[in-house]
Formats: structure tokens, C-alpha cells, sequence
């Protein structure tokens, strides 16, 4: 398993293989890779002739006070999940390869960016979507994959690229979760051992909400009020936000159905934590 830094030498790698008729796959990451990212490399492989892997922490996705400089970042133990899940190659550019001097493009997806992750995050799916159509034109993928724990993140990239009329098909992986329900996340870093059992309110919300459902219940405002009482029971968890959407429009519902989206982003202590689920779904 190689790992290039220079965007030409990628470039020129993938148009080669991609002339010879070969199946690119894509898993893009910011690194400090988990098991969730270890599901998305197992089904690249099995799809593709070449896995790439790409670990860039991409600043144009991070606000100002945000945790760009504090990212967790393990270059040694990323290759060696790297390998172990059949990854060909590991694409990790330079943050002024990406971004040089004179960069000056954007891509926006506008509404689906706006709620949500959009609302508490202005600007970064900007970030998300412009390096994601860059590292698309640099790997040539035929297939790129992405978690479903970033639901808004994947709807916007599933947008961009059916709008720019991209040739790369966007396979979702379902949530991978530690064995007490917590999503796997980097950020998960970040958590003491006490905010590490706090934390565990995103999933008991979850499945306050899917019980409540399939017993029957339609009506979002008694939903949301069940959701946020597990939140509210944890001394420290503090709402960024917790909406109930369509899967689809990522609009706001009134009255659950199968397609709704729960969907939050939960502060526990420092650390801003993302879960979801769609209602009609199993899991
Ligand atoms: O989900 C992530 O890790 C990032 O947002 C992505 C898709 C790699 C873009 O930087």
C-alpha cells in the first residue's frame, strides 16, 4: 500500500488505471480512521479493482473556532487499518496542494445545505462539497462511499453529484456503533472516560424515539419531547440541534412517517457529537 502526497502524481495514477478499464473506488476520510471507516473500505474493495483511500483534514470545512488544529490525527495507525481493510492506496495531499494561493472556486449545494449540520455550521458543507468535487477529479472513482452518520453531508454530495452531472455512483454505509450504541466518530477522541457514558444519551434518544414510533405514536411534538427528555436527563448534554425531517427534502415534519429523519448534533461538554436515524428503517 503506497501512500502519495502530490495531487498530479494521483491524478496521473488514477487516469492510467482508469484507461485501463480498471474500477476505481473512493473512501474519502479525514483520518484518524475507526471501524466505521473500515466498513466503507471493505465494500470499496469488493467493488473496485483500486481502493483509494483519501486522509485529507480539510480546513475549508472547519469554522473558525472549531477544532481544526486539535483534529486527532495518527498517520501510522490509519495505514495500518488501511492495509488491513485492502486499501491500494492512501491519497494524503497538502492542505496548500488542495488550497494554493490563488484558489478561488467553490462548490455550493444551497438548500439541503442550509438546516441542520448547515444552520450550526455556516459554510461547512461548502468546504465538504468543494473538496469532495476536487478529490472526485483527482482519484477519477467510478464509486465513492460515505456513512450514513453524516446523513445531511451525504444527501449534499448525493445532490452535487447528480447536479454536476458527475460520473461516480455514492454508495451509504449504515452506522457503525461501539457494542453500547455510541456511533463511532474520530471525535469520540475527545470524550473522558465520564463524558464517554454521558455521550451514550444520542443513542438511548434513538431508541426512546424508534420504541415510541413503532408503538404507534405519529406526532413529532410528542417524539421530540421523548428525545430531548433522554438529553435533558444527562447534566452536561447540551441541544445544538434535534430535528425531525424528511429523509428526502431534509424539510421539517409535523407528523412522522417511515422517510422521517431524526437527526441531532449534542454537545457533551466540549465535544459536538452527530446522530440519526430514519423512523421506518431497522437497525
Ligand atoms: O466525512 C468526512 O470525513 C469529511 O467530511 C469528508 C467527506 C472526508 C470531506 O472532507
Amino acid at each position: 500500500m503506497n501512500v502519495i502526497e502530490s495531487v498530479a502524481e494521483m491524478q496521473r495514477i488514477a487516469l492510467k488505471a482508469k484507461g485501463e478499464g480498471k474500477r476505481i473506488a473512493l473512501v474519502p476520510t479525514m483520518g484518524y480512521l475507526h471501524a466505521g471507516h473500515a466498513s466503507l473500505m471493505h465494500e470499496g474493495r469488493r467493488r473496485s479493482d483500486l481502493l483509494v483511500t483519501s486522509i485529507f483534514v480539510n480546513p475549508a470545512q472547519f469554522g473558525a473556532n472549531e477544532d481544526l488544529d486539535k483534529y486527532p490525527r495518527d498517520m501510522e495507525r490509519d495505514m495500518k487499518i488501511a492495509r488491513e481493510a485492502g486499501v491500494d492506496l492512501i491519497f494524503a495531499p497538502q492542505p496548500v496542494d488542495m488550497y494554493p494561493p490563488e484558489f478561488q472556486t467553490w462548490v455550493d449545494v444551497e438548500r439541503l445545505s442550509l438546516p441542520l449540520c448547515g444552520a450550526s455550521r455556516p459554510g461547512h458543507f461548502r468546504g465538504v462539497t468543494t473538496v469532495v468535487c476536487k478529490l472526485f477529479s483527482i482519484v477519477q472513482p467510478t464509486l465513492a462511499l460515505f456513512g450514513i452518520k453524516d446523513y445531511q453531508q451525504l444527501a449534499v454530495i448525493r445532490r452535487m453529484t447528480a447536479d454536476l452531472n458527475l460520473p461516480v455512483e455514492i454508495a451509504d454505509m449504515p452506522i457503525v456503533r461501539e457494542i453500547d450504541g455510541l456511533a463511532m466518530s474520530s471525535r469520540n477522541a475527545y470524550l473522558s472516560p465520564e463524558n464517554r457514558i454521558k455521550a451514550l444519551c444520542l443513542s438511548r434518544a434513538i431508541q426512546s424515539v424508534l420504541e415510541s414510533y413503532r408503538g404507534g405514536e405519529r406526532d413529532v411534538l410528542v417524539l421530540d419531547r421523548n428525545a430531548r427528555e433522554q438529553i435533558a436527563a444527562v447534566k452536561g448534554a447540551e441541544i445544538d440541534y434535534l430535528e425531525f425531517r424528511n429523509g428526502a427534502t431534509l424539510e421539517l415534519q409535523q407528523q412522522a412517517d417511515d422517510q422521517t429523519l431524526l437527526a441531532m448534533a449534542i454537545k457533551i461538554g466540549t465535544t459536538r457529537l452527530i446522530d440519526n436515524c430514519i423512523l421506518g428503517e431497522d437497525r
